[in-house]
């Protein structure tokens, strides 16, 4: 190993572990040199109504892009998570439910999450929602949104969830672009003790959205919301004279299983879409191995169900595999910033998954709220969202895992469906930052600008290039931009839209994006959104937005703005405009600074050159790059001389 930094795995976990190194390297070869082969295998570990004999039918041909798996097989993914557990596990709990008041807390067994999805795929029935149909789902941290993509899974309707964090407009434009007939949400939402008003968010958004027939509220607050009659329905009522045991649609293995939108280099949030029988198979494949789950330990992972995150590695994955999984719905510093870790001693985690952002938030508060707590059940910990920078990593090591816990560092996206680049816990010797190897099947390959594929240590951009089952199949309604987005850059490859670096052993080291979109928290975030949010205000002529390092945030939104003629910069304005956005898209969208921009630096064409304005957010003005084909150089300096400090 090459770096001054390396963990090599400890020995009892390479002893105990699903995989050890030697099998890695078995399993990895066999899966790049015979996909169908090692596929065909694994895809057997869920169960399947009709079996499969199809495999593979993948082409990354610009022209005739598809992707299936197991394409004459066909099952039910919720039928997977819950009743083939029933007689092995009925009593085991599948959802540790954690309320965001500390006292407040539940346990939902495999047989009783079993009866509350049959309850509500029930109703939802009764209410003419059929196989095919989208469904919104804008709801808290409640076990209740679990069960409602367990619902929408049983009779074969195709959940997109809208985080809870998004504003009317937002929700609005996701439910038409989908079309959704159904809304699923709650009076209100609770995070740190306060309220989101998710019912009526939903009412704004629903004015706008002709399609939604029904809208099912989960009283979780007690707030007082208005209910429209005969298109509002409370949850309880709905449900409560429902026979527990709902039948199972039969599926295609690639029948749509879900929608969720992210952000881009341009244009709206487009609607990715995820089948059935290859997601599964693949979140719960990588679910056991790269968190080594075994049976009974208690798994968490703090995402939000809003994320793809949510989807794949507190839902399906988990409970595919019989897990239990602990869901949270409050915030890492309420009550106090122990939160996390009085979490982890009162149900005993053994597996802590959550982003590096959080780290850096609860670092910056020292040790001594994590050192008062016990977190002897802590085995393995994970990190995902952005790269975590080795400081916090070795934070998250020493201090959170007391110097015992393996980390594995999850590379992957809302569009790969699963982890694509992480350790094994028993299996990779750990680099601080890196996300280190391939999980099988993956076939990741770094090529430069002009997409010639880059040999051995060397640094450019991600692509992959064989399919792996978890891969998205389409942009919901509009195939041309997903065969555009990702496979026209680089020719015969899926490009992932990041940068990274191979090191001389094979490891890979994520630099972040290469595109236009910039990562807050963890969160995707389109430049061009919120250019159109604020170019929507009255006084605001144009803007141009860039990513900036952040300490907490890993990146802030730096945004230029030019007003209107006349109109005056003010601090009352440069208020008004952060509040604005956080209307238009929501509150993870607010700019961090805005910069009053009386010129843009811009080619004689009219193209606005991102890459001054980058530099000049990082506060790095000696790389400016050749600017002499700009059409008024002096605008540069200007923003120089007015970047606020
Ligand atoms: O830039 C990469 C970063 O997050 C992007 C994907 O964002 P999203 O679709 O919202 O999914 C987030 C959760 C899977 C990637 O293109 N990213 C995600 N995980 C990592 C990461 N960057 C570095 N290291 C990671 N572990």
């Amino acid at each position: 190993m090459s770096e001054a930094h390396v963990f090599p795995v400890p020995q009892d976990a390479a002893a105990n572990a699903h995989i050890d190194s030697t099998r890695y390297k078995e399993m990895y070869a066999r899966s790049i040199a015979d996909p169908e082969g090692f596929w065909g295998e694994h895809g057997k570990r869920i169960d399947w109504i009709k079996p499969y004999s199809q495999v593979k039918d993948v082409s990354y041909d610009p022209h005739d892009v598809h992707i299936r798996w197991f394409h004459d097989g066909t099952l039910n993914v919720a039928a997977n998570c819950l009743d083939r557990h029933l007689e092995t596990r009925g009593d085991q709990t599948a959802i540790i439910w954690e309320g965001d008041d500390p006292s407040v807390d539940a346990r939902i067994t495999y047989r009783d999450l079993y009866e509350r999805v049959g309850r509500l795929g029930n109703a939802m029935r009764d209410m003419g929602v059929k196989k095919g149909d989208r469904v919104c789902i804008y709801m808290p941290m409640v076990p209740e949104a679990a069960v409602a993509m367990l619902a929408c899974a049983r009779i074969g309707a195709v959940h997109s969830i809208v985080f809870g964090g998004f504003s009317p407009d937002s929700l609005a434009n996701r439910i038409q672009d989908s079309e959704c007939v159904m809304v699923i949400t709650a009076d209100e939402g609770l995070r740190g003790g306060r309220g989101v008003p998710l019912k009526a968010n939903t009412d704004k958004a629903l004015e706008s959205c002709p399609s939604v027939k029904h809208v099912i509220v989960v009283k979780r607050t007690g707030a007082d919301v208005p209910m429209k009659k005969g298109r509002d329905h409370w949850y309880d009522a709905a449900t409560a004279g429902q026979p527990v045991d709902c039948p199972a649609e039969e599926m295609n293995a690639e029948d749509p299983l879900f929608i969720l939108y992210t952000s881009g280099s341009t244009g709206k949030p487009k609607g990715v879409l995820h089948t059935s029988g290859g997601y599964l198979v693949y979140t719960a494949m990588t679910h056991e191995y790269v968190f080594d789950y075994k049976d009974g330990e208690i798994y968490w992972c703090t995402a939000d169900v809003g994320w793809v995150t949510g989807h794949s590695y507190i839902v399906y994955g988990p409970l595919a595999n019989g897990a239990t999984t602990l869901m949270f719905e409050g915030v890492p510093n309420y009550p106090t910033t122990s939160r996390f870790w009085e979490v982890v001693d009162k149900h005993k985690v053994n597996i802590f998954y959550t982003a590096p952002t959080a780290i850096r938030a609860l670092m910056r508060d020292g040790e001594d709220p994590v050192k008062k707590t016990s977190r002897e059940s802590l085995r393995i910990l994970g990190s995902v969202g952005e790269p975590i920078n080795p400081e916090a990593w070795m934070w998250f090591y020493n201090v959170v895992g007391d110097g015992r816990c393996p980390i594995v560092d999850t590379w992957w996206q809302t569009e790969t469906g699963g982890i694509l680049i992480s350790p094994l816990p028993g299996a990779t010797d750990l680099k601080p930052g890196s996300a280190t190897l391939p999980f099988f099947g993956v076939c990741p390959v770094v090529v430069d600008n002009e997409g010639k594929e880059l040999e051995g240590a060397t640094e450019g951009n991600l692509c992959i290039a064989q399919s792996w089952p978890g891969q998205m199949r389409t942009v919901y309604g509009d195939h041309e931009r997903f065969v555009q987005t990702y496979f026209t850059t680089y020719k015969g490859y899926y490009f992932t839209g990041d940068g990274c670096r191979r090191d001389e052993d094979g490891y890979y080291w994520i630099t972040g994006r290469v595109d236009d979109v910039i990562n807050v928290s963890g969160h995707r975030m389109g430049t061009a959104e919120v250019e159109s949010a604020l170019v929507a205000h009255p006084k605001v002529s144009e803007a141009a937005v860039v990513g900036f390092p952040h300490d907490i945030k890993g990146q802030g939104i730096y945004a230029y703005v030019t007003l209107v003629a006349g109109e005056k910069e003010t601090e009352e304005l440069r208020k008004e405009l952060v509040k604005w956005v956080r209307q238009e898209i929501g509150p993870i969208a607010s700019p961090d600074i805005i910069q009053w921009a009386p010129g843009l630096p811009k080619t004689r064409s009219g193209k606005i050159m991102r890459r001054i304005l980058r530099k000049i957010a990082e506060n790095d003005f000696g790389s400016l790059g050749d600017t002499s084909t700009l059409a008024d150089p002096s605008v540069v300096d200007d923003l120089i001389d007015n970047r606020p400090s």
